[in-house]
């Protein structure tokens, strides 16, 4: 990861006495300082309603880096050195004094960093529950903090990002109104993911696999993120959104997007961004009824938090298709699920059969057409299945599979937010959703939950611990095909 600049910079974290800015935003933020990537002069403030004092705060945080970090205090001695960029300040999200006070501080703090009001540079973090976005938003514009005259202000934007199409464009309408698209980043950590990224190189940076890429050579495509936890203390905001909100809306569409987008002209925000949104407009509707499966986890309705009645999906299978030149006709089958048989995520091109084959094959086999796994995680790599020949007489043939995991050289890599982290605050959006991509994949979503909702597709239940439920096999199996796992066996 390059770094960046030495300018003065302040990252406000809201919501920073909650989960996420303990498990993941500071011990991505430590481990960036551990790796001397984070700029020497950025102060990092948190902010919440409880009534923490820096030191409390610190301590906090600790624990959180200890649990948690890439490279944890344990392995990299320099907490003493990081925790004194470490600030907290109370705050009342709903009252303008409490922004003012903000503000002044900030302005202190700009102070002691030798940077005059008009080159603040400000990176806001919106880390809270999505109920206090809008009135964070408002007040940052009330109280003139939405932009710097000669610096530069952005805010990130955490998921969920709205909870359909109407709330998603209210949102996005409620930031326009204060700042420019340019200056909000609507994070997805799954395009901070390693794998993620290296999609788009694989496919771009080679030309072997470019060629075969569409509706001529692949046969299908599937798309597994499967947890095997489930909803754990999130209950009272998963129950409201389910499997296709909580993980569809955002993390499958991108993983769909860029598996499937055409080539960019250059790896920036415009060019990248317009790309997937293109792609991402040719997905035709879902016919729910026919290509969807919903299932529910057996002792969902008993966990604490959740309706005795529930009938959220913790489990959802989709069929689609991309009506282009390019996938016509191909079907993609993504699948998502909590209590699931082992935690992994990955991505599976099936190409098409041989047309004619010459060779006998072994009794009773028949052969595999060739695939390529894209392991996103938990073990990051790329597997290709194809055929040998089995040595000696005769020209039988037997899958062989040539790997390649990060892994194996040792390597540990970063986790998503150190590089969404770094990225937002050296500008650079390419990884980041734009308000077209959000709003068109809440489009698609949207009338898939409505027939959920309208129980016109039945919910299925699952055995914690199992694939999810059989019906979703019938999704391939009515067209000869099945879910496939390619990178840990399955
Ligand atoms: C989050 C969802 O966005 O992604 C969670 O809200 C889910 O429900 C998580 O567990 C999965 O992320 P990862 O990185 O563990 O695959």
């Amino acid at each position: 990861m390059p770094r960046m600049p030495d300018a003065p910079a302040v990252l406000v974290i809201f919501g920073a006495s909650g989960d996420l800015t303990q498990r993941k935003l500071v011990p991505a933020l430590f481990s960036l300082h551990c790796a001397g990537l984070l700029p020497e002069k950025l102060e990092i403030v948190g902010v919440a309603r409880s009534p923490l004092t820096d030191e409390e705060f610190r301590r906090r945080m600790l624990e959180g880096a200890r649990a948690y970090a890439r490279l944890s205090p344990g392995q990299c001695a320099r907490w003493e050195e990081f925790a004194p960029r470490l600030h907290y300040r109370h705050l009342d999200y709903e009252a303008d004094e409490s922004y003012q006070a903000l503000r002044a501080w900030l302005e202190e703090l700009a102070r002691k960093q030798d940077v005059g009001a008009e080159h603040a540079r400000r990176l806001f973090y919106l880390a809270t529950p999505p109920a206090l976005y809008v009135p964070i938003i408002r007040h940052l514009g009330a109280a003139g903090l939405s932009h710097s005259e000669a610096g530069w202000t952005r805010i990130v934007v955490e998921k969920p990002f709205g909870h359909d199409l109407a709330s998603a464009r209210a949102l996005n309408a409620e930031l326009h109104h204060y700042f420019a698209e340019e200056q909000i980043y609507r994070i997805d950590h799954y395009l901070g993911k390693e794998t993620v990224q290296n999609l788009l190189v694989f496919r771009f940076a080679n030309t072997i696999f470019e060629p075969l890429w569409n509706r001529t050579y692949i046969d299908h495509v599937q798309i597994t993120v499967a947890e095997s936890i489930g909803v754990g203390h999130r209950a009272g905001y998963y129950d409201q959104a389910g499997v296709l909100r909580d993980m569809f809306q955002n993390h499958l569409m991108q993983l769909l997007t860029l598996t499937t987008m055409e080539p960019a002209a250059a790896f920036d925000a415009k060019c990248l961004r317009d790309e997937k949104a293109k792609v991402l407009r040719a997905v035709r509707p879902v016919d729910a009824r026919r290509d969807s499966v919903r299932g529910q986890y057996w002792g969902y309705r008993e966990e604490s938090g959740i309706a005795p009645a529930s009938r959220t999906a913790t489990y959802g299978a989709l069929r689609l298709y991309i009506d282009n030149w390019r996938w016509r006709d191909v079907p993609f089958f993504l699948r998502s699920g909590k209590r699931l048989a082992q935690k992994t995520s990955e991505i599976l091109i099936r190409f098409k059969a041989v047309p004619h084959l010459m060779f006998e094959l072994m009794e009773g086999r028949s052969l595999p057409a060739n695939s390529l796994v894209i392991c996103i995680q938990p073990d990051e790599g790329f597997h290709l299945h194809f055929e040998v020949k089995v040595p000696g007489a005769g020209m039988l043939t037997k899958s062989v599979n040539m790997e390649y995991h990060y892994a194996a050289e040792g390597i540990v890599l970063p986790d998503a937010y150190e590089r969404l982290l770094l990225d937002a605050l050296q500008g650079d959006a390419s990884l980041f959703a734009r308000a077209d991509e959000i709003e068109r994949s809440w489009e698609l979503i949207d009338p898939i939950v409505a027939a959920w909702d309208a129980d016109e597709v039945p919910l299925y239940f699952y055995e914690p611990g199992s694939w999810g439920p059989a019906e979703a096999e019938a999704l391939l199996a009515e067209s000869g095909r099945r879910w496939s796992l390619g990178c840990q066996g399955g």
